[in-house]
Order: C-alpha cells, then structure tokens, then sequence
C-alpha cells in the first residue's frame, strides 16, 4: 500500500493537507485542468449503452466535446464531437444511434470510424483532402465492460493498471454484464472538483457526520490507499436500525449467488485517481465522476448498473439502498459546501493531517508531484502560473 512516506525522497509538506488557496485560485485551476485531468481518464458509458452498430454517447468536460462511437466492426471508438469544417457540434444531446454522422451545417459526412467520406460540393475547397479531414480522434479504453477516453497521454496509468490491485475484488461483480438502471444524472455542485475526492475518501467523518452509515456499518469502516486506487469498505451489521430504510434493506437485501460470501453484505468504495469514484454493493454499483467547471464549481456525474434481476425484492431494496444514499449524500454536500467557504477564508493556509488520513496523504502527494508549487501555503503573486510554464 501506498504511504506518503514511500516517496523516494522525504516529502517535507506530508503532514499538511493542500492548502485552501489550491481551492479558489484561477490560474491553480487551469494549470491543474492541464496537469492532472487532462491526461486522466473519464468515464463515458458502460459498453452496453453503446448495443449496436452507430449508437454513440457523448461527454463534455474542460470545453471539449467527446462522443464514443460503435462502429460498423464493432469497436468502440472516441472522437471530438466537432466538424472539420467549420468546428459546428456534430451529434446533439447525451445519446443517439446514426449510421454515419452527418454535420447539420454543410452536411459534411464522417463514417462511423471517424474517415471523412462526402463532401458536398467538394472541388469547391482547394485545400480539403478527404483523407485528411477525418474527425480528431481521441484515446479509449474498455475496462471491465466500462467505456473511458482521456484527451491527452502523459504516460500514467491505465484504469486496468489503477485498479489491478483489487482486480480479485471486483471480478465477481461482473461489471461487463452489467446495464443501465437510470440514465445519467448531472448535478452542478458550488465546490472546487478536490472538495468532492476528499470528502469521498475522508475516513473521519463518517462517525461524525453519517449516523445512517454508523448504524449499518458499526466499527467496520475501513480504508486503505493503493498507487492510484483508494479502497473503502464497511460491513453491515446485523443489529436491526432504528431507520426504517436502513432496517429494510438489512432484512430484506437478497442473496446475490454470484458473489462470494464475504461480499454479501459488503459495501465497498473505489476512488480512482484524480476524479471517479463507484459504490459497489451486492444490488447494484453507482458510478460517479466530478468534473471541474471553475474554480469553485463542479459538476457531480453520476450512473447506476446492475445485472438484471426482476426479483421483487431486490427491487426494494435497490429503492432502500438509493433513499439511504441520497441522505448520505445530502450530508456529505452540506459538509464540503461550507468546507469550500472555509478554503477562501483569509485565515485558513493548510491544515495538519492525520496518520490515519493515508488516502488524502495519498492524493495530496500526488498533487504536488505535478505541481510543486502546490506545496504553497499561501498563493504566490498574480501571473506566477505564466512564470511557471514558461520556465
Ligand atoms: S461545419 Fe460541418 S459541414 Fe460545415
Ligand atoms: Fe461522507
């Protein structure tokens, strides 16, 4: 397991949490956008969204417009979601199915493994190579049957690589035969993208700030933090809860002969590096990302799955499982809204972090690894971004 203290080198600050200023800062924002998600994959899909020959999905993040593509051959295919011509937005809205894409400005058209193929009145263009006018592709990766694309690489890690560590763990689950149980949701969150990672792997405040979570899980919470993987799990206990919800779901949660004992009554976490996250439980796993859209604000993106399973019961307890979520949920953003006020605080620089504290000892190590100038207490001087990608 990774400790802040398997550096190669002594890191002088790994006892401080990031400092709040990492929180608000507009040039800290772009220069994290290119150091740190840019090169980080993001999820797009589960494979099954994408069923057939032409269905495509789009995801839009940093001002980049993606879509992910089935092609005729059947594979899976990322491009920028932009005509060559004059840049207009190829397919509209979240999903669609087409057998070619057709631009809705000049009616350009582009085979579904992204080739350039008419063009209307195409002497008309001197300098239009066909060949080379193909839409701008970008890298994909199928993990486990989940669709991710990253725009650019700077050499880190695979999802499979990240998540190697628990591949055991996970493989009964059976992701890849998993489907959709709701469609996306996307909700706009007044927080820098770091509050939500730390607030999910913050291991502290669970018997603080989460009674429901205390009730089911007693003293088994647990977490650990990998290279690139946090891992967090509790077990349900047997006492019945005094929530009606949390009781129901106890009592009722179905066994699931798929899975080994010991993960019947699991709830297990996975925070991937830098930005994704899944719950995974034995009725279903939620998938979520949070996507920085300013300094002080996110975008929370979430799905469900589940292998399909019409048993009555396990359909109340999946509704169980989403009230006692959407609570958890409803406490963890009251905490990180007021947490990204404190960051803009003039009083508040960095604060000490616990031993215990390994995965946002974790995280923050890999922060400052790609941004020294992270290990700040304070925000140097206007323009020091420009210095520094200059240098
Ligand atoms: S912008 Fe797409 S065809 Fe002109
Ligand atoms: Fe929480």
């Amino acid at each position: 397991m990774h400790r802040s203290t398997d550096l190669p080198y002594a890191d002088p600050d790994a006892d401080w949490s990031l400092p709040g200023w990492l929180y608000t800062d507009a040039e800290y924002f772009e220069l994290e956008c290119a150091r740190v998600i840019r090169p980080s994959w993001q999820i797009v899909c589960h494979e099954s969204d994408l069923a057939g020959p032409g269905a495509w999905r789009t995801l839009s993040y940093l001002g980049e417009q993606l879509v992910a593509v089935r092609g005729a051959d059947g594979v899976i295919r990322g491009f920028h979601n932009v005509c060559r011509h004059r840049a207009m937005r190829l397919v509209e809205g979240a999903s669609g199915c087409a057998r070619k894409l057709v631009c809705p400005y000049h009616a350009w058209v582009y085979e579904l493994d992204g080739r350039l193929s008419g063009v209307p009145m195409k002497s008309d263009y001197p300098a239009l190579r066909l060949e080379e006018n193909g839409l701008a592709s970008v890298e994909v990766e199928i993990w486990r049957g989940f669709v991710f694309v990253r725009l650019e690489d700077d050499g880190g890690p695979s999802v499979a690589t990240m998540m190697a560590p628990y591949d055991a763990e996970v493989a009964p689950y059976r992701f890849e035969d998993m489907r959709r149980l709701s469609d996306v949701r996307e909700r706009e969150r007044r927080v820098n993208w770091k509050n939500v990672g730390d607030n999910y792997s913050d291991n502290l405040h669970i018997p603080v700030a989460h009674d429901g979570l205390t009730r089911l899980f007693g003293k088994s919470y647990a977490i650990e933090a990998a290279d690139w993987v946090d891992r967090m799990s509790g077990e349900l206990v047997d006492r019945p809860s005094s929530d009606p919800w949390e009781r129901f779901y106890q009592t009722h949660l179905p066994r699931v002969d798929h899975l080994p004992e010991a993960n019947q009554r699991r709830w297990l976490y996975y925070k991937l590096w830098p930005n994704m996250a899944f719950d995974i439980y034995a009725d279903q796993i939620d998938f979520m990302q949070w996507l920085p859209l300013t300094p002080t604000t996110s975008l929370l993106r979430e799905m469900s799955f589940a292998l399909p399973d019409q048993r009555r019961e396990m359909r109340l307890v999946r509704y169980a499982n989403w009230r006692i979520n959407r609570t958890v949920n409803a406490e963890d953003t009251w905490l990180i809204e007021r947490v990204q006020e404190g960051m803009a605080s003039s009083s508040y620089t960095a604060g000490p972090i616990g031993a215990s504290e390994v995965c946002l000892r974790s995280f923050a190590a890999k922060i400052r690894e790609r941004i020294p100038e992270a290990r700040q207490h304070r925000a140097p001087p206007p323009g020091w971004s420009r210095r520094v990608r200059q240098a």
